[in-house]
């Protein structure tokens, strides 16, 4: 087991409307979530009122130690009937937990395209997360949003573009809480990098502040908060702020990002969590927005080194003037409607699963004192196992399929090559660090999950050929096949299937773009003896694929982090069980330094070093596909991009319909406070667009046609991306058939921030749409003007 050290290492690892056409249906509509809400304040300000100043301090303040269950508590009250908040890192399983599921990564779930399929990832989780009595889940994943390549935790997330992860926040908040659990949206603002994220001690306890994220107001609105305001309009009820500086303030303690961008400008009435440890002052960050702060106080094991920011430091606050009553009961006004809005007071939400304090135990090396009964986990997976193997598949993004290799046709000798396609030979739970042999399904550090199986695509691929009686060979040290030592196999298999990976964890970013442990040596090697090589990749993120265009290596499949049915969901793909429809969420430059925006390594020199770490946001909105259109770079494989075993064709012109007849150039003015999602005017349908997709092909499947947005370059200002995705939708179709997609544009989608007048602008002049399968296809095309 791992010491004190470990554990500590593992607690900083931060614990951390529907579309057009077809779309889940959220539990509640926007105004029967407004009532609620407004039911739930009144409960919410019965309970403060009846609080006295040490309650108080105990509602804004975390404790953590084995004596509690979660990797955040809130402390209950007896006297008042309330039990307590327990807080559990998610975004991809509930860590730190046993007996629950594991499932595909935010990455994966966004290379769906699938509004539908991510509401159920994100339903399924939330039904978890209850079940164990969790109230809290951490997460979606909004930032990092993937501004750099490597970024370590951009697996979390979903994509760098802002559009799709706004609505797979949408979704998957929508999912989260129609199961009655609170989702909370991080990591709040500019945290695209996990080098210096937090400051630093060197060994005679000098600090060294974290890295600043300096972001001008335009990208800052179009780029790094727009997925942030979709949350916040889908209910999110919290909102976790960054270990980051923001403009050389700590964004826990920045009134511009949580005062005036996220509760005014946004209108977000929930609660700002603190990530853990990532409080840095009392009475500044309360006034300038935070209003819980993480982990908390020192608990009897001495689990924390410091004591908390909060805690008994409050009275003397609000004695000294420093914060006022009625911020501190705003503050717990904000943290206690959520637990009254989403019925967490009923007597009927599950306690919290004491064996959590194992598993807590476990994962951070401590032992719990002698002679602490046993108690077993509640087993909380229902039937997710289907929802993670058919998101497995339906992510999956076929890259490459020269000859039609693929679907497999059953062939009688199938090698399978490399570390990937085995069991896992370490344990079943990823650290934050990478091991050698066995497959990769899920990240490290806080977002990662413990397994209770996984299926390995050498198991999958195993029972696949027993059905039909086919040979499989398999060589799993990647050292081996590195050397080119191709011994042990014979005859020469009919097909061979390599299996890649690349592993991410919190807490420090990626180095390479080529798939880890040799991946480029393996691929040739195995391509030099196999003509019909396929390739799949595990991978936490962007790889440079500099085999993509061997010959032999006829097909390659990105497979993300697909979750504990990995290879189930594989083996569904390769035999044609499920024909591919994932889409890529980021592109694939020919050469990796045409996109890259390199993680700063190093602090700037300067005569105080303290704040030498700075990030400046340079490139403002022309980040991965943005960039390589502005330009005008070709990629190996673009954004948006993924291959099917039918074809689809955009069949009609581009249907314009007007919802509004004279379009402003600026949304209606509102009287604030905003609702949720800010100037409700913003969120205002103002244009149809739809179109004819067809089957041409003679297999049925899914595609996703892409509405692509271009605004005039002479009427918005410089900086301007040539496009940018306003519209997706994925439908899958018969042989032959064909089917009518639309996509609404509100006012948002048609605007760019202006940052003189400090608001949305539609600007003057002809806009550009366009419908195709991806960022670069032809598709079909039209202009608009919108303004009379
Ligand atoms: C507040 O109430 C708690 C009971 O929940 C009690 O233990 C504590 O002493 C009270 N503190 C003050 C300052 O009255
Ligand atoms: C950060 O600084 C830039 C440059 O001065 C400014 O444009 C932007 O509005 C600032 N953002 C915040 C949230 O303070
Ligand atoms: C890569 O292959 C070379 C040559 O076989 C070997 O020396 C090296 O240890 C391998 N590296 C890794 C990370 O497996
Ligand atoms: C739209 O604008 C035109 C021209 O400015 C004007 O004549 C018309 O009355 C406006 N219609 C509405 C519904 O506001």
């Amino acid at each position: 087991m791992f010491g004190l050290g470990a554990l500590l290492l593992i607690i900083q690892f931060s614990a951390g409307a529907l579309g057009a056409g077809t779309g889940f249906r959220a539990r509640r509509s926007d105004a029967e979530r407004n009532e609620a809400w407004e039911a739930a304040v009144v409960k919410a300000n019965a309970f403060v009122a009846q609080l006295n100043v040490t309650e108080k301090a105990n509602m804004v303040t975390g404790k953590l130690g084995l004596d509690t269950p979660c990797i955040g508590n809130i402390i209950p009250i007896p006297r008042l009937n309330f039990k307590g908040l327990c807080l559990l890192d998610g975004p991809t399983a509930m860590n730190r937990a046993d007996l629950v599921s594991v499932f595909p990564a935010g990455l994966t779930a966004a290379a769906t395209w699938d509004k539908d399929l991510i509401y159920e990832r994100g339903k399924a989780l939330g039904e978890e997360f209850k079940a164990k009595g969790g109230h809290v889940m951490l997460g979606p994943v909004a930032g990092p949003l993937g501004r750099h390549q490597l970024g370590g935790r951009n697996w979390e997330g979903f994509s760098p573009d802002p559009y799709l992860t706004g609505l797979a926040m949408q979704a998957t908040i929508h999912g989260i809480q129609d199961a009655g659990v609170q989702s909370c949206s991080k990591h709040f603002i500019g945290n695209e990098q996990e080098t210096q994220r937090s400051n630093s001690f060197s060994p005679d306890s000098k600090e060294t502040q974290a890295i600043s994220a300096n972001i001008d107001d335009r990208t800052m609105h179009e780029l790094y908060l727009w997925p942030f305001a979709d949350a916040v309009k889908a209910g999110t009820v919290s909102v976790m702020c960054s270990y980051n500086r923001m403009n050389q303030t700590y964004a826990c303690e920045n009134p511009e990002i949580l005062n005036r961008l996220l509760k005014e400008e946004l209108g977000f009435p929930g609660y700002v969590v603190s990530d853990w440890f990532a409080t840095h002052s009392g009475a500044k960050s309360i006034n300038a927005g935070l209003d819980l702060t993480m982990p908390g106080v020192k608990d009897i094991v001495g689990l924390l080194t410091q004591d908390s920011w909060f805690g008994g430091n409050i009275p003397t606050m609000i004695q000294d003037g420093s914060i006022s009553d009625e911020r501190l009961d705003d503050m717990i006004r904000r943290v206690m409607t959520p637990y009254y809005f989403l019925d967490q007071d009923k007597e009927d939400f599950p306690t919290v699963d004491q064996s959590l304090v194992f598993t807590l135990a476990a994962s951070s090396g401590l032992s719990l004192p002698a002679g602490t009964p046993i108690i077993a986990a509640r087993d909380v997976r229902a039937d997710h196992a289907e929802v993670i193997r058919k998101m497995g598949a339906e992510a999956t993004v076929l890259l490459k399929n020269v000859d039609s290799i693929l679907p497999l046709r059953k062939p009688m000798n199938i090698g399978v090559f490399g570390n990937d396609a085995a069991e896992p030979t370490e344990g079943l739970t990823f650290p934050s660090f990478a091991f050698e042999i066995g497959t990769l399904t899920i990240g490290g550090g806080s977002g990662t999950g413990r397994h209770t199986y996984i299926v390995s695509p050498l198991e999958a691929i195993k029972a696949r050929a027993r059905e039909y009686g086919a040979r499989v060979q398999h060589v799993l040290h990647n050292t081996v096949v590195a050397r080119n030592d191709f011994t042990g196999i014979y005859p020469p298999p009919d097909v061979c299937l390599v299996f890649l990976n690349t592993f991410a964890s919190e807490g420090y970013d990626r180095s390479v773009w080529e798939a880890d442990w040799n991946s480029t040596q393996v691929v040739d090697n195995v391509a030099s003896h196999c003509p019909n090589t396929i390739v799949v990749t595990h991978s936490a993120g962007i790889n440079s694929m500099p085999w993509a265009n061997n010959p032999n290596v006829k097909a390659i499949l990105a497979a993300h982090l697909p979750g504990q049915e990995s290879g189930n969901s594989i083996v569904d793909v390769l035999w044609g069980a499920v024909n591919p429809s994932g889409k890529l969420p980021y592109s694939i430059a020919a050469n990796p330094a045409d996109c890259d925006i390199p993680v700063v390594t190093a602090p700037r020199p300067s005569a105080d070093s303290a704040t030498a770490w700075q990030s400046d946001f340079t490139e403002g909105l022309l980040i991965d596909y943005r960039h390589l259109d502005a330009r005008n770079i070709t990629p190996l494989y673009e954004f948006g991009f993924g291959l099917s075993y039918t074809a689809f064709a955009v069949s009609g012109k581009l249907e314009i319909e007007r919802l509004v007849a004279n379009i402003s150039a600026v949304p209606a003015t509102f009287e604030k406070p905003y609702p949720p999602g800010g100037n409700p005017a913003l969120w205002t349908p103002l244009l149809k667009i739809s179109t004819t997709v067809k089957n041409t092909g003679s297999v049925a499947g899914a595609t996703v046609p892409q509405l692509y947005l271009s605004m005039p370059k002479e009427a918005t200002p410089v900086g301007t991306p040539p496009q940018v995705l306003r519209g997706f939708e994925k439908v899958f179709l018969e042989p032959g058939e064909e089917t009518t997609v639309g996509f609404e544009l509100m006012r948002r989608d048609v605007s760019f921030w202006d940052v003189g007048a400090q608001e949305w602008v539609v600007p003057p002049g002809t806009m550009g749409l366009r419908v195709g399968f991806s960022s670069r296809d032809q598709g079909v095309r039209r202009t608009v003007g919108l303004r009379v």
